[in-house]
């Protein structure tokens, strides 16, 4: 689309067409035209005019014409016409993953600047000096032995996992533990279960995959796992069962238990998302739902994207012990593993304490930092603006909007104005009136949490959402 700007396809000062007509034409959904429409106008290629749509911007941004899309390079690009497989377009029309990874109020993104770099790096330096070749080739055996003892010994304390280093088997991130469990254990048109609302991450994955998705809803409890009579038993089901994504609730123990006897019955299998469950301010941990039974019918993720850095791309998952082979031997031949010795460090900075102590660190500064914003928005939009569970764990919190307002046009509306939040509405498959922005809170400081949430509020004033008391929101 850039391109086509460039290249005068669409005339300079031109009308866009609307968001929802173009999905329609498109055959895509209508959130990825608004990211398409938002990127571009972040960029400064489109305005949009209140009221009046979005439109080609009169003049286009400095250095556009220097881009890699300037026609001048169009020879060395691929044919504009190039072919696209249906399960291609099926992965692009659905297109999620956001350009914005840093700032307020990015949901999901940790400090990274918090990290101690210089003693990871320390590490890495040392074992790079001391040759060992088992290092330098593919990984075969699930990943590095040393990380998966580490873990083994971590997971058990920590998240009350039943785990031995031989059903570990390291992944880059949790997406790629979605990808091989998918593919391994499904095949197209099985169906999958995913939490409505629910992570699109996983959503897209199993898309591709050729799964048929059921989008099963949550409540207070989390996921409602019902299968009604004459319906296709799920093959896998998807949860985030210690801290539900994105609303925050936790799977309860009657849930739990309800959700492994169906499992068992039906051979299915439950694949628990652990993604940041090491961030509880209150209360005591939740343990995983992997650990709940001896031999629970479930394959347990964890990631170190929102406890170190997300560009580690570092996660892991436990496998029930009949899978422990076939999975490896698919990872080998999917992905053909390595970043040995970073993994190799990794285990060298979780013995050594340093991991334990990180968390610990994170822990105080996120608690701190979510309770900060709760408080902006308790003070300067009200009690009816703050989340409607209030978790008080994790990275980032769900802000309260009247039932039925366009939170997308909230969201892409600060967006303009350079703060990034992301509306509830985009995490449900179905349609459904319940409306709110996810605001992670963990990469921004007081001053600059403040900053944003004042741009925000503007926002919501201008789409004629105030609180009850305007007089506080004129302070
Ligand atoms: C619920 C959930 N699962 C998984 C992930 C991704 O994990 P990874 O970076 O390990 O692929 C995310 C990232 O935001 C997430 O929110």
């Amino acid at each position: 689309m850039q391109a086509a700007i460039i290249e005068g396809i669409f005339p300079r000062s031109s009308r866009l067409p609307a968001s929802r007509e173009l999905a329609r034409e498109l055959k895509v959904s209508r959130n990825t035209v608004i990211n398409v429409y938002e990127n571009l106008m972040a960029q400064g290629y489109v305005i949009a005019r209140t009221g009046s749509g979005t439109w080609i911007a009169e003049a286009l941004p400095e250095g556009c014409l220097q881009s890699p899309l300037a026609p001048q390079d169009t020879q060395t690009l691929p044919s504009k016409q190039a072919t696209i497989s249906r399960r291609g377009a099926t992965l692009l029309g659905h297109a999620t993953a956001s350009p914005y990874q840093w700032g307020a109020f990015v949901p999901g993104a940790p400090d990274v600047a918090a990290f101690p770099h210089k003693l990871f790096s320390q590490i890495q330096a040392r074992l790079s000096r001391e040759p060992d070749v088992h290092r330098l080739i593919y990984s075969s055996g699930g990943g590095c032995p040393d990380l998966r003892h580490a873990l083994a010994g971590y997971l058990r304390v920590a998240r009350s996992v039943r785990a031995d280093a031989e059903q570990i088997i390291i992944t880059e991130g949790i997406h790629q533990a979605v990808d091989l469990i998918s593919r391994v254990l499904s095949d197209q048109g099985d169906t999958a279960w995913i939490e409505e609302p629910g992570y699109w991450g996983t959503r897209n994955l199993l898309r591709i995959n050729g799964l048929k998705i059921r989008a099963v809803p949550v409540d207070e409890q989390g996921l409602i796992a019902d299968l009604p009579p004459r319906t296709k038993a799920p093959k896998l089901i998807f949860v985030t069962p210690s801290h539900q994504y994105p609303l925050g609730v936790h799977l309860s123990l009657e849930r739990r238990q309800q959700l492994l006897a169906l499992a068992r019955r039906h051979n299915s299998l439950v694949v628990e998302d652990d993604y940041d469950s090491e961030f509880r301010f209150s209360g005591h941990p939740h343990p995983s739902l992997q650990g709940l039974e001896p031999d629970a019918p479930v394959i347990y993720m964890g990631t170190f994207s929102k406890t170190l850095y997300p560009a580690l791309r570092i996660g892991y998952m436990v496998v029930p012990r009949n899978l422990v082979e076939p999975m490896r031997i698919a990872a080998a031949e999917l992905y053909r593993g390595g970043h040995l010795l970073i993994q190799r460090a990794l285990a060298e900075f979780i013995q050594a304490g340093h991991f334990s102590e990180h968390i610990r660190r994170m822990r105080l500064l996120y608690s701190q930092r979510r309770r900060f914003l709760y408080g902006l928005i308790e003070r300067y939009l009200g009690p009816e603006f703050l989340p409607v569970v209030n978790h008080d764990a994790g990275l980032h919190l769900v802000m309260n909007l009247p039932d039925g307002c366009d939170d997308v046009a909230i969201a892409a509306s600060a967006l303009r104005r350079g703060v990034k939040v992301r509306a509830l509405s985009q995490y449900y498959m179905l349609p459904q009136s319940r409306r709110g922005l996810l605001m992670g809170y963990a990469c921004v400081d007081e001053r600059q949490c403040q900053d944003a949430f004042g741009i925000l509020k503007a926002c919501l004033a201008d789409a004629g959402i105030r609180p009850r008391n305007t007089s506080v929101f004129a302070r």
